[in-house]
């Protein structure tokens, strides 16, 4: 069930409104030009409700907590009926903080736009759905971020079209076939050959959902040749896209997931990978994306060039990149 509403309740309502900064005040409305299909409300501190997914504050601005409380305690609530995410905090940090958690479970907002209104859509989701068996902990990662990398793309382009939106959800599917219950990455002699096979098998996967659920063949074509390149730096405007939600998705859903699985060396490679990707537009939102503290320290690393070891030619690799620290 979706998230519709986020409650910022206000402590101490009297002070701070009359102390509300403007600074405060742009950050209230980027929230809900971010996450238009969300009623964000401000309002004084108070009564509660156990049927509120109330996030502590204190514990969500503590950088060293892991995810996987928060994420259980909202996703436990969203199998019961719509979610109403609750902060209760000084104005400034539960703004920004109520904008993080709107981030992190964008998945469960399940905005849309016209193009994926419509029913060929609504199949393609409950079909690839019933391909991930979430029982499974890396295919429930896959299908959250299969899920981020399609919202992403809708706050960073809301007219996207459905070939663009239908490859977001669709670039990884080729996972479901190869690394269901192991990654296999890391043990690849070459990255990015890995990586383009990866693409090209997942393109024809694609193409047999699209075309069972009644996309159109210009559609299929376009969003299969978008999977096939997905992993390839290019400069067609939908490829961008793609790539720029999928790597904000790698931030903002994956990077600590893959810190645990993978270690740190293989994760200073992927951070430095998707820096590489992305555009500067892309790379500034990062800031107001929550990154674990031992994430943020390797993104820190990768971005002002501190490394050692194996990992060094990647962050040279970033250096000479589009990309700048
Ligand atoms: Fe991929
Ligand atoms: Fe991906």
């Amino acid at each position: 069930m979706p998230i519709g509403r986020a409650r910022i309740l206000v402590c101490q309502p009297a002070t701070v409104s009359v102390r509300r900064t403007r600074a405060e005040r742009h950050g209230l409305a980027a929230l809900r030009r971010e996450f238009p299909t969300v009623a964000v409300e401000v309002e004084a501190g108070g009564g509660d409700s156990a049927t509120l997914a109330t996030i502590d504050l204190a514990a969500w601005t503590d950088r060293t907590a892991d995810f996987a409380p928060f994420d259980r305690h909202v996703d436990d609530l969203a199998r019961l009926g719509p979610v109403t995410i609750v902060v209760h905090g000084e104005a400034s940090l539960a703004v920004r903080a109520a904008g993080e958690m709107l981030t992190r479970w964008q998945r469960l907002v399940g905005r849309r736009n016209e193009a994926s209104s419509r029913a060929e859509f609504d199949a393609l989701l409950s079909r690839f759905e019933a391909l991930h068996d979430v029982r499974k902990p890396l295919v429930r990662a896959d299908w959250n971020h299969a899920l981020d990398t399609w919202q992403w793309m809708l706050r960073l382009d809301p007219g996207a079209r459905a070939a663009a939106q239908a490859a977001a959800l669709l670039h990884d599917v080729e996972r479901l076939e190869s690394e269901a219950d192991a990654r296999i990455e890391h043990l690849a002699a070459s990255y990015e050959a890995f990586k383009q096979r990866h693409a090209e098998r997942g393109s024809r996967i694609a193409r047999g959902l699209l075309e069972a659920c009644g996309f159109d063949a210009p559609t299929v074509e376009r969003a299969c040749s978008l999977v096939a390149g997905h992993e390839l730096p290019d400069d067609d405007p939908d490829r961008k896209l793609l790539a720029d939600a999928d790597a904000l998705s790698f931030f903002s859903q994956n990077s600590s997931g893959y810190l645990d699985y993978f270690g740190p060396e293989a994760t200073i490679k992927k951070i430095a990978y998707s820096l590489r990707r992305m555009r500067a537009s892309a790379v500034s939102r990062l800031a107001s994306v929550r990154l674990r503290a031992d994430v943020e320290r390797l993104v820190d690393d990768v971005r002002l060039g501190r490394a050692s070891g194996r990992a060094r030619a990647e962050l040279e690799a970033h250096a000479r990149g589009k990309v700048s620290a």
